[in-house]
């Protein structure tokens, strides 16, 4: 069964209505491309690739527009934002149609078998450490051997805020909510190469986010 959805400020989980189904994230709009070019020499030349928190939808558009060798799963926790992401995939024959995800319950792997690509973004700051625990270890079992783990999203260095804003994010989040807030990449990467799977080189994007990529061998 779902956990109950967690209260977050305002400013966590951003989706504005739009005409139709489409919700609009500003953050989604602004971090598109440079996460698309940054993801861009990572993504497999063919198969399936699966996003865990889709949100309004407007990244995995973007993603299967750019990348229609693969057939694209968006997913999400919240059924509301599922025919967001519907809407904005409209007429993307490699993008199908979006799932109900709670990637923080165990043994959901076994229901998404064989990616060659598992991606998510900005979702890890908003979960506790044992729900994080298990999207990811969960996610390094979904992926085909050879499958490329991607995740985006804000990040301490080591114990440190990249800057006083993600200081403040992470305090508001912590003050709503004291079993969610930032994680470190290094607590991420720990993880993930506990699991199996080789990390490669960081990547730093706009506004102190970072890109962290792994590939299951
Ligand atoms: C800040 S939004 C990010 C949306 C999108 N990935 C982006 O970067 O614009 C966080 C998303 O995570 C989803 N979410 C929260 N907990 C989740 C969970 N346990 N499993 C899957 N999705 C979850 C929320 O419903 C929301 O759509």
């Amino acid at each position: 069964m779902n956990n109950p959805p967690r209260k977050l400020p305002k400013t966590a989980s951003v989706a504005i209505p739009q005409a139709g189904a489409k919700l609009h994230a500003p953050s989604a709009a602004r971090n598109v491309e440079p996460i698309l070019r940054a993801i861009t020499p990572y993504v497999p030349a063919s198969g399936r690739a699966l996003e865990i928190a889709s949100g309004t939808g407007e990244h995995v558009a973007r993603y299967a527009a750019a990348f229609p060798q693969l057939q694209w799963q968006p997913t999400d926790i919240e059924p509301a934002r599922l025919a967001s992401i519907d809407a904005w995939g409209e007429g993307l024959s490699n993008l199908l149609p979006a799932k109900p995800l709670d990637a923080s319950q165990p043994g959901w792997a076994a229901a998404w078998p064989k990616q060659d690509l598992i991606l998510f973004s900005n979702l890890l700051h908003l979960i506790s450490d044992a729900e994080a625990i298990m999207v990811l270890e969960e996610a390094t079992l979904a992926l085909v051997s050879g499958g490329v783990f991607i995740i985006y999203g804000p990040f301490l260095r080591g114990d440190k805020f990249a800057s006083e804003g993600d200081h403040r994010f992470h305090e508001s989040l912590h003050g709503q909510d004291p079993d969610i807030g930032y994680k470190s990449y290094q607590w991420v990467q720990g993880i993930v190469s506990s699991a199996g799977l080789g990390c490669a080189p960081l990547i730093e994007l706009p506004a102190n986010n970072l890109l962290l990529v792994a590939r299951k061998p």
